[in-house]
């Protein structure tokens, strides 16, 4: 039989800080009703002296407690983030040292809020290739660092976090039984971070222009996703032979809750199984799935051999699926 991978055990961490609508009311020209309404959010966590790695770092201890694993047994550690602590080393590296995963190697993965599906389908084909065991992957990033809070159009909509999973070689059933990911480059400029890398180096008139922060065309983005993500919910099911009414939990993206109900109601799934959790924590990009993951399976809502789905569209363009049975 051949090797498959299994996520055998997750973890997540948000900063203490915690951000309401109210708080941004006093800061830009917003609503709490605006926020709710057109997102969903009601409040975020936003990183006080801490970075990526160290974000990585509670995550991780959670995940490797709740597999049974050491740091020592890991043989890889990938870092979904587009905010890691600097451009290089790779916060992988940071926190292979924190953890002292003396075994491991350790790269970065940047799909910005497709990341962490991205960093699953790579720790997939090295498990089944029987190049490695034991996997640990991360979802982090530390946003607010990168947000204009002078503009309400992207400050309202991202947060700080950290989600973890230890991924496991098997030989049973249960697993990763598809990955599928995509990309269009042709609308990169639909959301960016232009100022910083080689295109647009640090220099004065980066920063005077606000650069090194987040940029998005919001209604543009919002229209590809909705279209984008129906039908790639559609085709990963039709793709491994499953219909939605056997799918026992959609873990989606947490961008945008109009979002999230439109892939829903394409699959004619009630909301109740349907993990929503960024009224709490905003868009934590690459985090945010595995947040998301670590929460449904610390409160018992999947069970052994559920059949879970896993979605996520952003920067880039980029997005991606995951079916797995639990
Ligand atoms: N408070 C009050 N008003 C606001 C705010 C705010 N925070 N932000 C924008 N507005 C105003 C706009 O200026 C606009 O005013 P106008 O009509 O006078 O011009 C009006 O509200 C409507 O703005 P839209 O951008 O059309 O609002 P929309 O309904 O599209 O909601 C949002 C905006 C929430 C950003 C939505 O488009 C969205 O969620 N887009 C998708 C985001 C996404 O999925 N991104 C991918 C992941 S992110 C990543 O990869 C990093």
């Amino acid at each position: 039989m051949p090797f498959r991978s299994r996520i055998t055990g997750t973890g997540s961490y948000a900063p203490e800080q915690v951000l309401t609508n109210f708080d941004l009311e006093k800061k830009v020209d917003t609503s709490d009703e605006w926020i709710t309404e057109r997102t969903g959010i009601k409040e975020r966590h936003i990183a006080k002296g801490e970075a990526a790695s160290d974000l990585c770092l509670e995550a991780s201890k959670k995940a490797l407690q709740a597999a049974g694993v050491d740091p020592g047994e890991i043989d890889l550690i990938i870092v979904a983030t587009m905010s890691g602590d600097m451009p290089m080393p790779s916060t992988a590296s940071l926190l292979q040292k924190k953890l002292g995963a003396k075994h491991a190697g350790a790269f970065d993965v940047n799909a910005a809020c497709s990341g962490f599906l991205y960093g699953l389908s790579v720790a997939d084909s090295f498990i089944r290739s029987g190049q490695v065991k034991r996997i640990l992957l991360v979802g982090a990033e530390v946003m607010s660092k990168f947000l204009d809070w002078e503009d309400r159009t992207t400050c309202v909509l991202f947060g700080d976090g950290a989600g973890a999973v230890v991924i496991e070689q098997t030989k049973g059933q249960r697993g990763i039984l598809s990955t599928r990911l995509y990309s269009d480059g042709t609308m990169w400029d639909y959301i960016c971070l232009p100022g910083g890398g080689s295109q647009n180096p640090p220099s004065s008139k980066t920063l005077k222009d606000k650069m090194h922060f987040v940029k998005m065309k919001g209604n543009e983005t919002f229209k590809v996703a909705v279209r984008t993500l129906e039908k790639l919910v559609v085709d990963t099911l039709k793709e491994n032979g499953l219909k939605p009414s056997e799918l026992a939990m959609l873990i989606p993206h947490q961008a945008n809750l109009r979002i999230i109900k439109a892939t829903a109601e394409r699959l004619h799934l009630p909301m109740s199984r349907v993990a929503v959790n960024l009224q709490r924590y905003g868009n934590t990009s690459s985090a945010s799935i595995p947040i998301a993951l670590d929460e449904v399976v610390r409160e018992g809502r999947i069970k052994k051999d559920d059949y879970i789905l896993l979605e996520a569209f952003g920067a880039g363009l980029t997005w991606a699926s995951a079916l797995i049975r639990w």
